[in-house]
């Protein structure tokens, strides 16, 4: 997810049980430019093994580039995105924008497989808007131009994230392709994912904001699916050493300004749903230092003491 699943919070659904992680997507264009900020968001550290990189775009030969200039980084796989629905995204042609070119997308594939030596994922939609709902018939496309694996968001691009996601259109892609699957859409319990597995045959199941502040949703579900067990909910306490954690981690790679800019969304979504939480919402956007974190936990703590 771009600007949530960076290094540090990889690193944090890793730890909490995640099978694989994803980097946050970066542009083909900026490769093609050589962009450092670009190449950032391409960066895996083997602690991440398995991951892989995210690129959009939509010009088979820019694509192929990127990809080559990718593989450098070394991942294990490369995912191209044809679900994006931003504007800025849309408009040049990628993203979502490929669900209503569907014979461009397959050239994109094709390219990209041609030109590594690493298997090509995609990631797509359930279709573009209501008029054009072609998630199955592109998925057989990309599977015929070397897709190994196709990730479905039961959404169209006009749905952007909200309406509940289709469940049997993720059925119907699984059903039409031999490649694996993955079911994404409103995961954020252990109960949905299981959902997502029984209901469609899904290879894997993604989780995306199911995880915002709540990176032990991964263990959460594995012990789930494995043998019915329903974890109990963490401690604010816990909760709150996690958060720590997962600050250090951000202000570790990033610095502490630029760190704690970017860990106020977490932190907002870290306390959500403790007593106190509107208050502290206010808070988060205010951090400005890794002391402000301390006295934010001290305050939280404060409003909400543990139950004997
Ligand atoms: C802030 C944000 C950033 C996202 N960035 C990406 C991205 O870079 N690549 C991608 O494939 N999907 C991206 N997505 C979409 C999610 O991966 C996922 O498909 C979508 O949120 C639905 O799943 P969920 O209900 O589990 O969140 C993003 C979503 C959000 C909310």
């Amino acid at each position: 997810m771009a600007s949530v699943a960076d290094h540090a919070y990889r690193l944090m659904c890793k730890k909490y049980g995640a099978a694989l992680v994803v980097g946050e997507m970066a542009s083909s264009k900026g490769m093609f430019y050589s962009d450092r900020k670009t190449a950032e968001l391409l960066a895996v550290t083997e602690e991440e093994y398995p991951m892989g990189v995210q690129l959009f775009g939509s010009e088979p030969d820019i694509m192929a580039l990127a990809c080559k200039k990718a593989a450098k980084f070394q991942p294990q796989f490369i995912d191209i995105n044809m679900g994006c629905p931003v504007q800025k995204v849309v408009t040049t042609g990628s993203g979502s924008a490929l669900m209503k070119t569907p014979q461009l997308a397959a050239d994109i594939v094709k390219a990209c497989v041609d030109a590594v030596d690493l298997p090509i994922t995609v990631k797509i939609r359930k279709g573009f808007d209501d008029t054009c709902i072609n998630a199955v018939e592109l998925a057989c496309m990309l599977e015929e131009a070397g897709a190994s694996a196709i990730t479905v968001h039961g959404r169209t691009k006009r749905q952007m994230y909200n309406p509940p996601v289709d469940i049997d259109i993720i059925k119907a892609v699984k059903q039409a392709v031999s490649i694996p699957v993955i079911g994404n859409g409103d995961v954020a319990t252990p109960q949905l994912a299981k959902e997502m597995y029984e209901k469609t045959g899904c290879d894997l199941v993604m989780v995306g904001r199911g995880s915002y502040g709540h990176p032990w949703i991964f263990e959460e579900i594995d012990r789930y699916l494995t043998d019915g067990t329903l974890l109990p909910s963490k401690s604010i306490d816990e909760r709150l050493e996690i958060m720590l954690e997962h600050i250090s981690l951000i202000c570790q790679f990033k610095g502490e300004r630029q760190g704690i800019r970017e860990s106020r969304k977490h932190a907002a979504w870290y306390v959500k749903g403790m007593h106190g939480a509107a208050k502290f919402r206010n808070a988060c956007g205010a951090l400005d230092s890794y002391q402000d974190v301390l006295e934010l936990v001290r305050q939280v703590k404060a409003c909400n003491p543990a139950q004997e």
